[in-house]
């Protein structure tokens, strides 16, 4: 234990500069000049209470993962109202390729569309991003701010308002592929998984990527829900190291298989 501690980083006030700058907005903290000069840690201090940075400019009270519905709302709305400051809607592009790129040996290309739903779709930026990269897809999209939804009705997205932890509005095997994309480090309860894997068609996929959570206890909660098939890729390109693309499926039960996404490109 006294090793671990040792190993362990101080956790530093946040520099002054940058605390002159925040907004307190509900339990958050904005930092409303968006510089890149003036990105924080990963975990600081504000006064006496350690915060997590979320994208660049926004500083929650606890990690993503141990966020209530009501914070995750809030924080998703903030996102949104700062979409254009705080979104590098390039880094968003090139998750959805580090994902076409890992599920690329298993798409195969059919003439009926394929349904797709867009689970925490926001805005709907990771439904439009993958309408570029796959062709023929049929995409709804469902979320648990009413703020996304309006967006992307605006934009004549389909998409729905859910309510957490309730069962989605959708028959049983509705989809054949499900996308979750910077979701899932909001921790979803097992219902809600169970949910997924009914609307899921027995073939389907269930893809999403996921960085700060334990790996581990992701695949525990998939099982849990009843997923089965679950391959992980790591070292993926172009975005930070602890991001990871899962995807699961429900056919009988096999081990998870790891991947190393790059492992060819490193060779050079
Ligand atoms: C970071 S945004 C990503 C939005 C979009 N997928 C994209 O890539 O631009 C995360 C979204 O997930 C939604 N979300 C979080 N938990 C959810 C849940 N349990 N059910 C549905 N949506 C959820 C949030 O409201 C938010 O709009």
């Amino acid at each position: 234990m006294a090793l671990i501690l040792m190993k362990m980083k101080p956790i530093n006030q946040l520099p002054s500069n940058i605390r002159e700058q925040l907004r307190r907005i509900g339990d958050f903290y904005i930092c409303t000049q968006f510089s890149k000069d003036l990105i924080g840690d990963p975990m600081v201090k504000i006064g006496k209470d350690v915060y997590y940075r979320y994208m660049n400019f926004l500083y929650l009270p606890k990690p993503p993962e141990s966020l209530t519905t009501e914070q995750i709302i809030e924080v998703c709305d903030l996102r949104i109202e700062y979409f254009n400051e705080i979104v590098d809607q390039k880094y968003n592009r090139q998750m959805i390729a580090n994902i076409i790129n890992c599920l690329s040996p298993n798409l195969i290309s059919v003439d009926a569309p394929i349904k797709v739903l867009d689970f925490g779709c926001g805005t709907g930026l990771s439904s439009k991003l993958l309408s570029e990269y796959l062709s023929n897809l049929q995409i709804v999209g469902v979320d648990i701010s009413e703020k996304a939804i309006l967006e992307c009705c605006q934009q004549d997205l389909t998409a729905f308002l859910i309510h957490p932890e309730e069962p989605l509005p959708f028959e049983d095997y509705s989809f054949d592929m499900i996308f979750a994309i910077f979701v899932m480090h909001f921790k979803l309860g097992i219902s809600t998984l169970i949910e997924l894997q009914r609307v899921l068609r027995t073939s389907g996929k269930f893809v999403f990527n996921i960085y700060y959570r334990d790996i581990d206890e992701v695949i525990e909660e998939l099982q849990e829900a009843g997923f089965s098939i679950i391959e992980v890729w790591n070292d993926l390109s172009g975005v930070s190291a602890n991001h990871r693309v899962v995807s699961c499926g429900l056919l009988p039960p096999s081990e998870t298989v790891f991947h190393q996404a790059n492992r060819n490109k490193s060779k050079g």
